[in-house]
């Protein structure tokens, strides 16, 4: 699927290209703590809280992976006026990708916090307000990626269903001629068509053009792409790896991991490699291999991990 030697040969491009996310900006909390009794108040236990970190989450991550494999990265999308959003933005720029944020009086920005303690997870508290952005919000993030569209040469969408994902929005970025990489929400479908590839799982694959179950992804694949009239699509299949649909044809590209520990942020290594690939000039094939073997690799790390570009290229044999 792909040699090394190819391999290395893309990856030497990685540090010229110039991507812009946009998307949902997540802040992922962690209280991690330790349980020695029983509340008096409810039958639930209390957590002594030890330790808290913060993370990037949903787009945010996607960009991380970006940075890591020495991507230049700019991401676009909405916070709230609050504390978290200034975490974000900190956490941004100290990974070096530059942050292009709108603050929305009207929604917080979007918060995951897990609780976790005797190494498991006890609870998730989501603080989210998942509306479409209001018209001038969407303007005001439009004009501000105006600003720096023609430094970028590709645009990557990580579409987490929290509303910054509008018509308004990806008819705009369509509009700007740059090759449009999408990790879609089955909800938006009709907002995809036309752009260049998109990288559903294989729920999401069939969500999308709601086909019956025992129906072989092939057929699933064939359909969104004829209803978004698009040439290229990917589907991610967890274990068993990825299929391609690349010139009219159909590749089975086998899962590489070893041993998995943690599959979460694995969608967010697929997309992100594949566009640095394509983006460095290799063709679809290339591309999505290399995304896999990443996607293999993180699997296979204990939380969600980015993979840097030598760690990329020791595991492709
Ligand atoms: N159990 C697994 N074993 C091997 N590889 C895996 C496994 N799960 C995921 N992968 C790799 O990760 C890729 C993406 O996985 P998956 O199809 O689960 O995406 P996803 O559901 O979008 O992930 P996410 O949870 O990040 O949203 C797969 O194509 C494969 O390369
Ligand atoms: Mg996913």
């Amino acid at each position: 699927m792909i040699t090394k030697s190819s391999a290395e040969k893309i990856l030497k491009k990685f540090p010229e290209n110039k991507i812009l996310v946009v998307g949902d900006l997540i802040l992922d909390k962690y209280l991690w703590g330790e349980v020695e009794r029983i509340s008096p108040e409810a039958p639930v236990p209390v957590v002594d809280v030890k330790k808290e970190t913060v993370n990037l989450g949903g787009a945010c991550n996607v960009a991380w992976n970006i940075s890591k494999l020495d991507g230049q990265v700019y991401i676009a999308g909405v916070v709230g006026d609050d504390m978290n959003g200034k975490i974000l933005e900190e956490l941004l720029i100290e990974k070096n990708i530059k942050p292009i944020l709108i603050k929305d009086k009207n929604r917080p920005t979007t918060e995951k916090t897990r609780i976790i303690a005797v190494s498991q997870q006890l609870m998730r508290i989501d603080r989210e307000k998942k509306d479409a952005l209001s018209s001038k919000v969407q303007n005001r993030l439009i004009s501000s990626i105006k600003e720096i569209v023609d430094k970028i040469d590709s645009v990557v969408v990580s579409d987490y269903g929290k509303g910054v994902v509008t018509k308004k929005i990806m008819d705009f970025i369509k509009q700007t001629g740059k090759p449009v990489f999408v990790d879609p929400k089955p909800s938006n479908f009709k907002l995809y068509r036309n752009i260049t590839i998109m990288t559903p799982n294989r729920k999401e694959a069939y969500e999308c053009v709601k086909m019956d179950r025992n129906k072989p992804v092939e057929k699933v694949g064939k359909e969104i792409m004829k209803k978004l009239n698009i040439k290229d699509l990917l589907i991610t299949l967890g274990a068993e790896g990825m299929a391609l649909f690349t010139d009219g044809k159909v590749i089975k590209i086998p899962a590489k991991a070893r041993k998995v520990y943690d599959v979460t942020g694995a969608g967010d290594t697929v997309i992100s490699v594949l566009a640095m690939a394509k983006t460095s000039g290799a063709n679809w094939t290339e591309a999505a291999s290399l995304a896999n073997y990443a996607a293999g690799y993180v699997v296979g790390e204990i939380g969600t991990v980015a993979i840097d570009r030598d760690t990329l290229l020791s595991v492709i044999p």
